[in-house]
């Protein structure tokens, strides 16, 4: 079967861990007999911004929108563009023309990687953070006014829409379903942000008529932030609105060691449009061009995307591949945030030689 990707580096360490993630993906492909069709592309980048005074070129909508996927690295240089610019003129563009609007973010303590969190291990930590991707707190509504003067006034408008959330907790409320302890965690903050929230905990409990099976708690945001810390063994899957579900999948991957492995998958579930993988980091301008990043992140998105397009057993040996290397724990071949002295470089290559066999 053949499947038509479109690949995007990026920035920075997406340059760098993109090689990796491909390296990997073709590994997979040639065991389970997938041929991939692969399509580079230069743009949603800085170094693009600097030559067109644009990150997308004008006909990217028409240019991407038949792909089966889109495979993304990183984007973002905030010394030559600020990042408001590069990541509206690009990621979230993606996410909300394609309407993207599940961002799926697994949190796993995987085997080999010490926890900061005293005495976890694999298996304590082990939950999905589904984040609402297209609305909520990123939102262009609002404005500047009395621009420079005393009286100056900012107004950034939350938008959320019975639709955008009802999709979005409709999909959290089935992947709970999905899985043994079926327990789903909604990220609120209804004591402080008197509208939006209050109303957002009215649809999941709406939404949760329908699933008697699950089990729902939820948790206003502060607290919650101290119990992934204290108590990351209480998650399943964790349903929140844009910004809160951004936050919470970074701390979520950091006590399970490193944000280097953590995937994402922005997903447009009814297929109308390509959905797009990513790792959840950034271009991490404080070590790109070293080498040294991690591109397990990258292999994990890689292997989302291929169980999105319905090559399970090609995702589940990716997944075992990286997760055969790190438990080997050669220090030579893992990247210094896992505690070894290896190169982005060595960890994709030993993962792609464990999955050729
Ligand atoms: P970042 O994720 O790039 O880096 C945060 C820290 O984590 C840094 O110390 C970095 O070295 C480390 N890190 C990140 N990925 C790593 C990896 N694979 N291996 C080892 N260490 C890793 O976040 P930031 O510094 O806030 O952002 C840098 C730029 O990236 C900004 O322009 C930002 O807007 C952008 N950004 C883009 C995305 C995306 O493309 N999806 C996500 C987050 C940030
Ligand atoms: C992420 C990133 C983006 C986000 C930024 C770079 C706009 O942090 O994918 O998590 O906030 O969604
Ligand atoms: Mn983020």
């Amino acid at each position: 079967m053949t499947q038509r990707i479109a690949v995007i580096p990026g920035d920075g360490i997406g340059k760098e861990v993109m090689p990796e993630g491909l390296r990997a993906l073709e590994a997979a492909a040639s065991r389970f007999g997938i041929v991939l069709e692969l399509a580079h592309f230069d743009f949603a980048s800085c170094d693009y911004y600097a030559e067109h005074g644009q990150m997308l070129p004008d006909d990217w909508f028409e240019t991407l929108k038949d792909f089966d996927a889109i495979f993304y690295g990183a984007v973002g240089w905030p010394a030559t563009v600020p990042d408001h610019i590069s990541l509206w003129g690009s990621l979230l563009q993606f996410r909300r023309r394609f309407d993207q609007y599940v961002n799926l973010r697994p949190c796993r303590l995987l085997p080999g990687i010490k926890s900061p969190l005293a005495d976890r291990k694999p298996g304590d930590i082990d939950f999905y953070v589904v984040r609402e991707n297209t609305e909520g707190e990123y939102s262009s509504v609002g404005g500047r006014m009395f621009e420079g003067t005393e009286r100056e006034v900012v107004i950034q408008e939350t938008v959320m829409t019975r639709h955008g959330t009802d999709r979005v907790l409709k999909f959290a409320y089935e992947l709970a379903a999905s899985r043994p302890r079926k327990k789903l965690t909604s990220a609120t903050k209804s004591n402080g942000i008197a509208i939006t929230m209050p109303w957002w905990d009215e649809r999941v409990a709406e939404m949760g008529r329908r699933y008697p099976d699950v089990a729902v708690d939820q948790f206003h945001i502060d607290i919650l932030t101290a119990n992934f810390v204290m108590h990351p063994d209480w998650f399943d899957v964790v349903v929140a609105s844009n910004l809160f579900g951004d936050i919470l999948s970074d701390l979520g991957p950091a006590c399970t060691g490193t944000i280097g492995v953590a995937p994402s998958a922005n997903i447009n579930p009814e297929g109308t449009f390509p959905s797009l993988f990513e790792p959840v980091h950034g271009s991490a301008p404080d070590i790109a061009g070293k080498g040294i990043a991690n591109p397990i992140g990258q292999i994990w998105s890689g292997a989302m995307m291929l169980e999105h397009l319905g090559h399970r057993e090609a995702a589940d040996a990716i997944v075992a591949a990286f997760e055969a290397v790190l438990a080997e724990g050669d220090r030579a071949v893992l990247t210094p945030d896992v505690g070894g002295s290896g190169t982005t470089e060595s960890l994709g290559r030993a993962i792609a030689t464990r999955l050729a066999g």
